[in-house]
């Protein structure tokens, strides 16, 4: 499996966005996760599309957005213009069909499509849209906040990787990922890792990120 690190933006000292984004690729991060937030899908409002333009402006990175909206389908040309590579929706946020054509659609504008599972959501609910998601974003906190406290999704990636064998699909795991944490995911099947508050709050951030990366390659199944 191929380990990812995806530091998430919004836990960086946004009063000095450039410089955080060089931190973050300083530190080898493979992607930047960046939080959309509308205050209607979570209770919190966190930042958008023209922090995403100014942060596309400033890095080649891939940028992974993570949409907890409740109506994403309404901006995903935008999120194309600004910049997005990967466009993760909740499946909550409407029907079966309604869902398949919002990954449909990244897809259109040529980004990848994630499909983000809250912690009280089963892993069956990945099984109407394996065919249209290229990853599949597995909670590990309520989302809407960084700097909480981890829950342990172990089963529930077991159940998906079950589900999309090792190559096809990638698990991503957000909220409360530290290198134990990862270790625990990684041994479970994840092979993206979200870190906000412990890698722009550690006194080095490579550290942190080599530390989540060592850790998960040494837990990995494969
Ligand atoms: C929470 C967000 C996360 C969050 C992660 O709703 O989706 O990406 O910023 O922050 P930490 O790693 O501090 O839990
Ligand atoms: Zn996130």
């Amino acid at each position: 499996m191929n380990i990812l690190t995806s530091p998430s933006l919004f836990a960086a000292d946004l009063t000095k966005i450039e410089a955080e984004v060089r931190r973050t690729e300083a530190a080898g991060a493979d992607l930047i996760h960046y939080d959309v937030m509308d205050g209607v899908y979570v209770p919190n409002i966190s930042i958008g599309f023209e922090m995403l333009k100014a942060v596309r402006a400033l890095t080649q990175l891939p940028l992974d957005v993570h949409m907890m909206t409740v109506r994403p389908q309404d901006y995903i040309e935008r999120l194309s213009e600004c910049g997005a590579d990967i466009v993760t929706v909740h499946n909550d946020i409407a029907d079966e069909d309604t869902v398949r054509s919002i990954l449909d659609d990244i897809h259109s504008f040529g980004m990848m499509a994630g499909l983000a599972l809250r912690p009280d959501v089963s892993a069956d609910a990945v099984l109407p849209f394996l065919d249209c998601a290229d990853i599949i974003l597995v909670m590990t906190v309520n989302p809407g906040f960084s700097g909480q406290k981890f829950m342990d999704m172990s089963q529930k990636i077991r159940t998906l990787r079950d589900y999309i064998g090792l190559d096809t699909v990638s698990i991503e795991v957000d909220g409360g990922i530290n290198p134990s944490t990862a270790r625990i995911c990684a041994a479970a099947g994840a092979n993206i890792f979200v870190a906000g508050s412990s890698a722009y709050g550690a006194p080095s951030m490579k550290d942190a990120l080599d530390a989540i990366k060592g850790a998960a390659i040494a837990a990995c199944p494969d």
